[in-house]
């Protein structure tokens, strides 16, 4: 399973890269409004540093405006995937940059059939946001189950990229049901990391082998 960042923080973003955990990034306008940067630099910036995908989110709503800014996002790099919302507009542009090759993450996914139709118009991702599901008592999960097992029965290679991600649950069912990527934030990534077990059994190796009076080195 691929680990994408949901971030545009650039420290966070080379911290997870160094640790060799990412796989890609994923942005949005809320993201980028958060960062203060000026959006075109900052996607430049990110795309330096990741090798993977990186998504950069359209941010008009009409096919015309769209699609200019969807050439133009993709234009900044070649690992750039342009983000597009998942509106009958939104997926006409997703029909024609993915003709044209260009990486494209449909956004904002909350049911199967939304999902079948961004698979239809050529999307490289399909992002359902599980946490916003949740958020209403409905339930993610079930949703990621649905998509995966209704991709698998056709064959589309549109990758299954879990959103809204909130907490580590969120990544182990997702791994479970054998969705392709999870995009979270760096923090919840950080968080499988810890086990209080894992922190008393070292406390306790390291006050043991002080009592041997041994060196590895
Ligand atoms: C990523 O592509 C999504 O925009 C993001 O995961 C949404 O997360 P949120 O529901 O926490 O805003």
């Amino acid at each position: 399973m691929k680990f994408f960042a949901d971030t545009s923080n650039i420290d966070d973003i080379k911290d997870l890269d160094g640790l060799g955990l990412l796989d890609g990034v994923t942005t949005n306008p809320s993201i980028i409004a958060k960062s203060g940067r000026e959006f075109i630099p900052l996607i430049e910036e990110i795309c330096k540093i990741v090798t993977g995908p990186v998504s950069a989110e359209v941010a008009a709503t009409d096919y015309e405006t769209m699609i200019k800014e969807g050439e133009k996002l993709a234009g900044l790099a070649d690992n750039i995937a342009v983000k597009v919302p998942l509106t009958e507009a939104g997926l006409r542009v997703c029909k024609a940059l993915s003709d044209n090759g260009t990486m494209v993450n449909v956004t904002l996914c909350f049911t199967s059939g939304q999902a079948l139709l961004a698979a239809k118009a050529g999307a490289t991702f399909i992002s359902p946001f599980v946490g916003r599901l949740d958020d209403l008592c409905q339930s993610g999960m079930e949703l990621i189950e649905d998509i995966v097992g209704i991709y698998d029965n056709y064959g589309f290679e549109t990758e299954v990229l879990v959103a809204s991600v909130r907490n580590p649950m969120h990544i182990i069912d997702s791994a479970r049901i054998g969705a392709d990527v999870v995009t979270c934030p760096p923090s919840v990534i950080k968080q499988l990391y810890n086990h209080p077990l894992t922190d008393k059994g070292l406390a306790a190796f390291v006050e043991d082998w002080k009592k041997t009076g041994q060196s590895i080195l």
